[in-house]
């Protein structure tokens, strides 16, 4: 392990601003003291921010404040100061035209308060999908130490017996009222069973998966990703979190000290262990280009491509995260990887500890929640990553998630341009696509949509439901919601909105694709495709102003992490220009 501890004590950042008795200091510490804060908490001792998410526009992080309390009870313990502070909130339920447009709003946000601020280190609180990205991704960008906590995962949901997963039910639901094995009323009142606590959604989505991320890159306390919202143990890792940072201060233990390669490939490792979310290979992407690793699609592949997952939860799955929790979470998955021999042990987390250190003496309390590796949900986990003359710079797929006898397929490709030419055709009886047929969507990329949607795993036509049809393959430049299921090609790079060649396809071309081989291909002549490229014109407008306008102009495709380009890397702490 090469992490040094720094000596202590020595002069903080915050002193800067605290510290003497000029006139700056003084003024600096007396506003301050406008909430009520004792004089000796600014002597020197670490100032920790907690970086909230917390929004009641993004349910799944409503409770945060609660948690921020908690953290805040371990920062003074440990003998720091605790500063709570709010941060947009980018809520995947509600906000329009996607969350994942705000990502980088967030991470921006995230980035410029740690930076101005008389911070010394950080616990960042997320929760719903992109709040955890976003603020790892801000964090990175700073390099002050930082710790990040989960909101925790809702209690599992229950319809009539049967477990509801968040998403993952009301997809399979609203295909089933379109097959006619469903009624309106049942739909209407399962709604309620799907969210019965605080807390993100209770599947293996993007929430869980960016949780168990946060946790597999050593980004987070042991244990953290799994606990659910409203368990008891959720406060106690909140409050332990707190005392954590105060020593990581101490010790300058920072993001660039844990994300490291390895921490890299030991998150991709894991991801294929949960069957986790495809979004988690563009927001690592995002991560590792702010702290200057050179993570690749290819990584993706090399490190994913043997790994089983284990990890028996919905969409790919039967059970929900509670039942992950009481199995004993994501440390009994990063053991199994490390006996395995495919974890790298000596990664440092921010306990101080190596991975392998941490996770000794886990146990696995459930082998139907987490299977032993030769009853695995399938031997070929992790994300495929799919390159040809369609995807010239890769696609994905989640196999766990996809239907075996789809995997090797040649169709004819039925194209919709954009989201509402897939809404207006989908139901037309007269529309020519059967099971065998590919479904082609474009314009759904980062600057196509804007913010790529997560509309990949298109429902199928209702006609081919009715016949008891459930998959079909699925093209797109869009992505796709980490709790849906499905053989959806998702990512597609470049995307139809930046001339890739998604954007030539036409109604009636054959598309083959081969998962095994890792290949995507349009079967149309060269000169053909050549030919439709040059005559292409592209279909989005930039805005004419506003946040809009700097998105469509910086967005990155999927295949780089789609962050903007001029946020890649790392700008250290440094306060630009002193304005006091
Ligand atoms: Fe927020 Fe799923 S919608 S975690």
């Amino acid at each position: 392990m090469s992490f040094t501890k720094a000596a202590w004590p020595r002069r903080l950042r915050s002193q800067e601003w605290y510290g003497g008795e000029s006139r700056d200091a003084i003024y600096h510490r007396s506003w301050m003291k406008n909430q009520g804060l004792p004089a000796d908490l600014f002597d020197g001792r670490p100032v920790v921010g907690i970086c909230n998410t917390w929004s009641e526009l993004t349910p799944c992080n409503a409770h945060l404040r609660d948690l921020a309390e908690r953290v805040k009870h371990g920062i003074y313990e440990a003998g720091g100061l605790p500063v709570e502070f709010p941060v947009f909130s980018p809520g995947e339920s509600s906000l329009r035209p996607t969350a994942m447009m705000y990502r980088n709003l967030c991470a921006m946000d995230v980035e410029e308060a740690l930076r101005a601020n008389p911070l010394d280190g950080v616990v960042l609180l997320a929760g719903c999908d992109k709040t955890t990205p976003a603020l790892l991704m801000g964090a990175a960008s700073v390099d002050i130490p930082a710790i990040l906590v989960s909101g925790g995962p809702m209690l599992n949901g229950w319809f009539r017996g049967e477990r509801v997963g968040s998403g993952t039910a009301l997809w399979q639901m609203s295909e089933d009222i379109k097959a006619g094995k469903m009624s309106r009323a049942d739909f209407l009142e399962a709604e309620q069973s799907m969210s019965r606590s605080p807390g993100s959604c209770n599947t293996m989505g993007t929430a869980s998966t960016m949780a168990s991320m946060a946790e597999a890159l050593g980004m987070a306390l042991s244990g953290n990703a799994a606990i659910p919202a409203v368990d008891s143990r959720r406060r106690v890792m909140a409050h332990l979190t707190g005392r954590r940072i105060v020593e990581m201060v101490k010790d300058d233990l920072k993001p660039s000290d844990v994300l490291t390669l390895k921490a890299f490939e030991n998150a991709i490792c894991a991801n294929g262990a949960i069957g986790g979310s495809t979004n988690a290979v563009i927001h690592l992407l995002a991560i590792a280009g702010r702290v200057g690793i050179e993570l690749s699609l290819d990584d993706w592949d090399r490190c994913g491509r043997d790994i089983p997952t284990i990890v028996d939860l919905m969409p790919s799955g039967r059970f929900l995260m509670e039942e992950f929790f009481y199995a004993g979470g994501l440390p009994v998955v990063l053991k199994m990887l490390l006996d395995g021999g495919k974890l790298h042990g000596d990664a440092l987390t921010v306990s101080g500890s190596t991975m392998a250190e941490e996770i000794a003496e886990v146990r696995n309390w459930n082998e139907e929640v987490i299977r032993p590796v030769d009853r695995a949900l399938t031997q070929q986990g992790g994300i495929a990553v799919l390159r040809g003359n369609l995807a010239p710079n890769g696609a994905v797929i989640k196999p766990s998630a996809a239907s075996r006898h789809l995997m090797k397929h040649r169709g004819r490709a039925v194209v919709f341009e954009d989201i509402d030419h897939y809404k207006a055709r989908i139901e037309d009886e007269n529309l020519d696509i059967d099971e065998n047929s590919v479904m082609v969507l474009k314009n759904c990329g980062p600057r196509g949509y804007p913010g790529m949607a997560e509309v990949g795993n298109m429902g199928l036509p209702p006609k081919v439901l009715r016949r008891g049809i459930t998959d079909m393959v699925r093209i797109s430049d869009a992505r796709m919601s980490g709790t849906a299921y499905g053989t959806v090609i998702l990512h597609t790079s470049p995307e139809a909105a930046r001339g890739g060649p998604l954007a030539i396809v036409q109604d009636g071309d054959m598309i083959e694709v081969d998962v095994a081989e890792r290949r995507i291909h349009l079967d149309v002549p060269e000169e053909t495709i050549r030919a439709r490229l040059e005559s292409w014109k592209p279909t989005a407008r930039e805005p004419a102003s506003g946040y809009a306008k700097l998105f469509h102009r910086h967005v990155g495709g999927a295949d780089t992490g789609a962050d903007f380009d001029f946020l890649v890397g790392s700008r250290g702490h440094e306060v630009p220009r002193e304005s006091h």
